[in-house]
């Protein structure tokens, strides 16, 4: 059994879902192939996928859904009736249209999913002063991850022949979705910026965007490119760059939320079978 193993991963929660998964797949005697999709580059390198049996993908939720740039990847995409599974990860907030829209996605890219799952992690937005889930994922979600390879496995090798079972729909429509993701990235996020000093041109910004959004020449960012998932930020080896303070949308978010830290610290892993 040949796998892909797709995923994104702007932070490295999602990565280090994949490292896991693609262990577990390992020990079990699958042969895997990693994709990290994350760059703009990566994503423009065709995936003979004719050669795998399966195709596993994984990705962060970006205001309830897989990431724009991850949709629109999978929409080139040709399953070939391939069974595939999905897996995302989030800072512990709403989750439930991305399992249902991303099936719907790769259903129409003629894939039969047969599995999904979901594994909290420490929000993107922490890097701004929030406090979600800071030590996520843990071994508690490694283990779901191991158990979630092994389920997904068997239904790619034909020994449980079921398919992903009915999700949980969303009343929104695909373009409600989209008017809900612009208004909270507007309210919500901040672009990152550079302070001007420490940066030593190492260029990691510019190639590693997930969109072609920054310039490292000019330490600006193109606010219609970018999807604020702080990779800049993230891989920065100089800490030059920098998003604003967030500490006091952390609490609109809670409140909007009805949620308290204690209630997202509860979350725990999740497969869908
Ligand atoms: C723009 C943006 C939107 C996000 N939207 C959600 C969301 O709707 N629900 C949630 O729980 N987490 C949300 N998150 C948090 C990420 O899903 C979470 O931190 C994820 O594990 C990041 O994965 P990565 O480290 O692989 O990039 C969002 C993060 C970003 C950057």
């Amino acid at each position: 059994m040949k796998i892909a193993l797709t995923y994104f991963s702007a932070t490295g929660n999602t990565g280090k879902m994949a490292d896991v998964i693609n262990e577990s797949l390992l020990a079990l005697g699958a042969q895997v192939d990693i994709y990290d999709i994350t760059s703009y580059a990566d994503r423009q390198k065709p995936i003979d996928l004719a050669s795998y049996d399966a195709v596993v993908f994984g990705s962060p939720i970006h205001s309830w859904r897989a990431p724009r740039v991850v949709r629109k990847w999978m929409r080139t995409l040709d399953g070939q009736g391939k069974k595939c599974s999905m897996f995302f990860t989030y800072g512990g907030f709403g989750v439930h249209p991305t399992h249902y829209s991303t099936r719907q996605i790769l259903t129409e890219q003629n894939f039969a999913v047969v599995s999904s799952a979901e594994f909290p992690g420490a929000h993107t937005f922490n890097l701004g002063g929030w406090k979600a889930l800071e030590n996520r994922p843990d071994k508690s979600d490694f283990a779901v991850a191991k158990e979630y390879a092994a389920k997904t496995y068997k239904r790619f090798i034909g020994e449980d022949s079921s398919i992903l079972g009915e999700l949980e729909k969303t009343k929104y429509r695909e373009e409600e979705l989209d008017q809900i993701e612009t208004f909270r990235f507007r309210i919500l996020t901040q672009l990152p910026t550079r302070n001007g000093q420490g940066c030593g041109m190492c260029m990691i910004c510019e190639e590693s965007c997930p969109t072609g959004a920054i310039s490292a020449e000019t330490g600006e960012v193109n606010k219609d490119k970018c999807i604020a998932c702080l990779r800049c930020v993230d891989t920065c080896p100089e800490d030059a760059l920098k998003i604003n303070d967030m500490s006091e949308t952390y609490a609109f978010k809670l409140e909007m939320e009805k949620a308290t830290n204690e209630d997202l610290e509860k979350k725990q892993s999740k497969i869908y079978l």
